[in-house]
């Protein structure tokens, strides 16, 4: 089978190349991939010499790379997007350009193509702010930073493929995802790598919003099951049992560093900052997906993977000026 996998140098898409290529002998992998700040060729440097994945730099909005990327092939993972939240509100053009054009742009080119299986990975964002309980697949979206808009929007346009065009597209909403080679702005690499350099930890408004944390291959896994089993037109939740706090979640990376609750900063909260992220995942997990790694392991052995990579997340930082300036405009952190 040849599959198209956009955003394969980013943090998940990355880990499923490799996932994809370890575990299945006959898949080829087209990996169309824009380099943004966030996409980096080290992630993928396993499957360097691999003839069975192919990288091609491009953009998911232009027409011309789009359809030549999707050239034979059966199936699309569309995990290509602008991903930070605190950046969408500073400036959301290339948001809803990637995660909505760019969305559009893949679907018209896979509906003509007569690709079989398409599957856009969305995240439980677009649900919204949830005080008790867990969403479902039915109920109705609520996004509100330009970042879970835009999602939202390439997450309806895949649902309106497969009822309008009979496409078999598919949708996973995952939540918040963490692991090795994760870019250093997402809150478990940023306050792994501050502490790490001596910096301190800035944690957003009273510390109490609530995520729920997904290891990465599970995140894979769970991605590839939908791909394989998933119908058309229907959306799965990814989430795993473990919800917490920031504050509980600073606590334990502290702990795991064996540094003091001094390293804390509170700085001020983010704008519109959604209290609790809440999704259950009974639908996919009927299909059979259940998680395979443990919250209190992966967490260790993710902060083991930056205190044994400095050079990888350093380069990243040194490269990356515009996110020094992003966050000392957002937050005086610099
Ligand atoms: P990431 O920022 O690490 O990677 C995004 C990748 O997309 C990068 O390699 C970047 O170069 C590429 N890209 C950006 N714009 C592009 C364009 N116009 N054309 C082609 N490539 C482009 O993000 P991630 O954390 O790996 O997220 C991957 C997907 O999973 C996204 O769709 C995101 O919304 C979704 N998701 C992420 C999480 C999470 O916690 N990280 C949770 C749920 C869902
Ligand atoms: P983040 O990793 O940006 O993911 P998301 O916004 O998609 O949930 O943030 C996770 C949580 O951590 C979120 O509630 C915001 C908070 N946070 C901080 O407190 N400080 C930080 O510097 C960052 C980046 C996030």
């Amino acid at each position: 089978m040849k599959v198209l996998v956009t955003g394969g140098a980013g943090f998940i898409g990355s880990w499923l190349v490799r996932l994809w290529l370890r575990e299945e002998p006959g898949i080829s992998i087209v990996n169309l991939d824009k380099l943004t700040y966030s996409g980096d060729l080290a992630r993928l440097e396993e499957a360097a010499g691999d003839r069975r994945h192919r990288f091609i730099q491009g953009d998911v909005c232009d027409a011309r790379a789009v359809g030549e990327a999707m050239e034979g092939c059966d199936g699309v993972v569309h995990l290509a997007a602008e991903t930070h939240v605190d950046r969408s509100l500073l400036d959301g053009k290339a948001f809803i350009d990637t995660n909505a054009y760019g969305t559009y742009a893949l679907l018209e080119t896979a509906r003509k193509k007569g690709v079989k299986v398409f599957l856009t990975v969305s995240t439980d964002e677009v649900y919204g702010s949830r005080a008790k309980g867990y969403f479902t697949e039915k109920d109705a979206l609520n996004p509100t930073s330009p970042y879970s808009v835009s999602k939202a929007a390439a997450d309806f346009l895949t649902q309106s493929a497969a009822r309008t065009h009979g496409l078999r597209a598919v949708v996973t909403r995952g939540s918040n995802t963490f692991g090795p080679f994760q870019y250093p702005e997402k809150v478990i690499p940023l306050f792994v790598s501050n502490a790490l350099s001596g910096k301190k930890l800035p944690l957003y408004g009273d510390g109490l919003h609530v995520r729920n944390w997904l290891y990465v291959e599970d995140h894979c896994r769970a991605i590839l099951l939908a791909f394989r089993k998933g119908r058309a037109g229907e959306v799965y939740n990814i989430s795993s049992g473990v919800e917490m706090t920031n504050r509980e979640l600073t606590r334990r990376i502290l702990k795991l560093l064996d540094k003091p609750a001094s390293c804390v900063q509170k700085v001020r909260d983010r704008l519109g900052h959604d209290r609790r992220y809440a999704i259950s995942s009974k639908k996919l997990r009927a299909l059979g997906w259940k998680e395979k790694f443990s919250f209190e392991q992966s967490l260790r052995d993710t902060v083991q993977w930056y205190c044994r990579n400095v050079s990888w997340w350093k380069s990243i930082l040194e490269k990356s000026r515009d996110f020094k300036d992003y966050y000392a405009r957002a937050y005086g952190n610099g």
